[in-house]
């Protein structure tokens, strides 16, 4: 065996990942003068670093990931055992995990159907964009192929996924991309764009409805929506503003796609985030959650009307959904989606995700108090965000470096937190927390003690 890999020397660790790794999302200027950062453990709610330090991880994984906690056995042993049986075969096959996971999240989804496997959340919604593709080609004479997204949303990281991405900073520089999608306007009351709305959930749909009639609705294949916007703000939608979406959506065949990447498997309290507001969706797509970053994996799932759209004419060698994803054939992502699953379940998770997140949002309002930076606090269970502004009567944001001194004041006192970054220009302001949905009492205040503490040293 080749030992060298579990030396203990965590210093050669570090030169190494120094030389040699790209670390996502970061500038790595600094790291020519100081450590870049090495998570080496996780055990239920905690992580410690490569100096050993611990920290209350209040992000999940830093990007929303570890629903069930770090350390889990039970999941390591359903991969381990799955992985010496079967590995791998091309998604052209099914395994034994395939099905019985795609059975029980289907049992989750009622009037949704079928479940196709990929491996990242932006892999996902390509999916979904592709299908609407090829139904506008069979099934609309080529008419349908646009594709709505909305400002603030977030939907992945490749080009195409980019195309549909309401986030300018993440977007800036990697142009031009992929054509026919268009923007609709975002549905955050707090930063209204209609002030003399008697009904703001209806006015901010009606921006959608206003957007369709200027594109045509013979264009317009499908709208992709986050059911609560994650990283562009922690958006909830405004009363009634679902079911407007909804009817507009009915009204010109405009079929719907909830991207619950974040949202999905528990985050909200809920299955899907989609569920707190009545919606039938089209297509649902899944990743961080799914299996608590144990594995690598992520769902398209789609209606049976849906998928008999791409079986009605078996004579036709186009008419399939002719599309693959290599590592959709690991078996080892459903293997531990489903252990997550009964995790979820036999721990009463959703429960305490409800009970929890509603603790959070009540220290964070409490919170609103004592600090006058903190312009509002929105959230759906434990995924939750704390805006912050410079002044609360013009509601003007705080200046990026402020949220980001936040961040680092609570990660001095071992909490880690985080904060909308390189999204929106001028509004990098709201800070995020979604822990694991095992989170206790004593974490949550754990996490607002922290934040009080920062928010008095970074603003006195
Ligand atoms: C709402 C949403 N959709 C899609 C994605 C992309 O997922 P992935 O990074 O797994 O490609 C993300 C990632 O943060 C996301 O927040």
């Amino acid at each position: 065996m080749d030992t060298a890999h579990y030396s203990n020397d965590i210093s050669a660790v570090i030169e190494a990942d120094r030389a040699h790794l790209w670390h996502h999302l970061i500038q790595h200027k600094p790291f020519e003068t100081i450590d870049p950062r090495i998570i080496v453990e996780g055990k239920g709610i905690r992580v410690w670093d490569a100096r050993g330090k611990e920290h209350l991880d209040a992000v999940s994984g830093g990007v929303w990931t570890v629903n069930v906690g770090y350390g889990r056995e039970s999941i390591a042993n359903a991969v381990r055992d799955q992985l010496i049986k079967m590995n791998y075969f091309a998604g052209s096959a099914g395994s034994i995990p395939g099905a019985r996971f795609a059975q029980r999240l289907i049992e989750k989804m009622p009037g949704m159907s079928r479940v196709y496997y990929s491996n990242s959340g932006s892999e996902a919604n390509e999916k979904v964009f592709k299908m609407v593709r090829q139904i506008a080609h069979r099934h609309h004479g080529g008419k349908k192929w646009k594709i709505l997204y909305r400002e603030r949303d977030y939907h992945g990281t490749t080009i195409t996924a980019l195309s549909a991405g309401g986030q300018p900073e993440r977007n800036g520089q990697y142009g031009p991309f992929t054509p026919g999608f268009v923007e609709v306007p975002h549905c955050l009351e707090y930063r209204s764009q209609y002030p003399h709305a008697a009904d703001y959930g209806r006015a901010a749909a009606d921006a959608i409805e206003a957007v369709i009639l200027r594109e045509g609705p013979d264009t317009i294949g499908a709208i992709c929506l986050e059911p609560v916007t994650a990283g562009g703000g922690v958006i909830t939608p405004p009363e009634g503003y679902w079911d407007r979406v909804q009817e507009i959506c009915r009204k010109y065949n405009i079929l719907i796609h909830i991207d619950e990447v974040v949202c999905g498997v528990g985050r909200t309290g809920e299955w899907f985030g989609y569920q707190h507001y009545g919606i039938k969706p089209d297509f649902v797509t899944m990743a961080k959650g799914v299996a608590s970053g144990y594995a690598a994996i992520s769902c398209t799932v789609t209606t049976e009307a849906v998928f008999e759209m791409f079986k009605d004419d078996a004579s036709d060698p186009m008419g399939y959904f002719r599309d693959i994803s290599t590592f959709g054939g690991c078996t080892a992502g459903p293997a531990a989606a489903l252990e997550n699953m009964r995790i979820i379940e036999d721990e009463g998770l959703l429960a305490n995700t409800t009970a929890m997140g509603a603790r959070l949002m009540g220290n964070l309002s409490a919170l609103m108090d004592k600090h006058r930076a903190i312009g509002q606090v929105r959230g759906k269970g434990l995924f939750c965000g704390a805006e912050l502004v410079a002044d609360r009567s013009t509601k003007e944001p705080i200046a990026e470096k402020l949220a980001q001194a936040v961040v680092a004041d609570c990660m001095a006192q071992g909490v880690i937190i985080g904060v909308t970054n390189r999204s929106i220009a001028g509004f990098n302001n709201t800070l995020c927390l979604s822990p694991a949905l095992i989170a206790t009492p004593d974490d949550i205040d754990e996490i607002t003690t922290a934040i009080d503490g920062a928010l008095g040293r970074v603003f006195g």
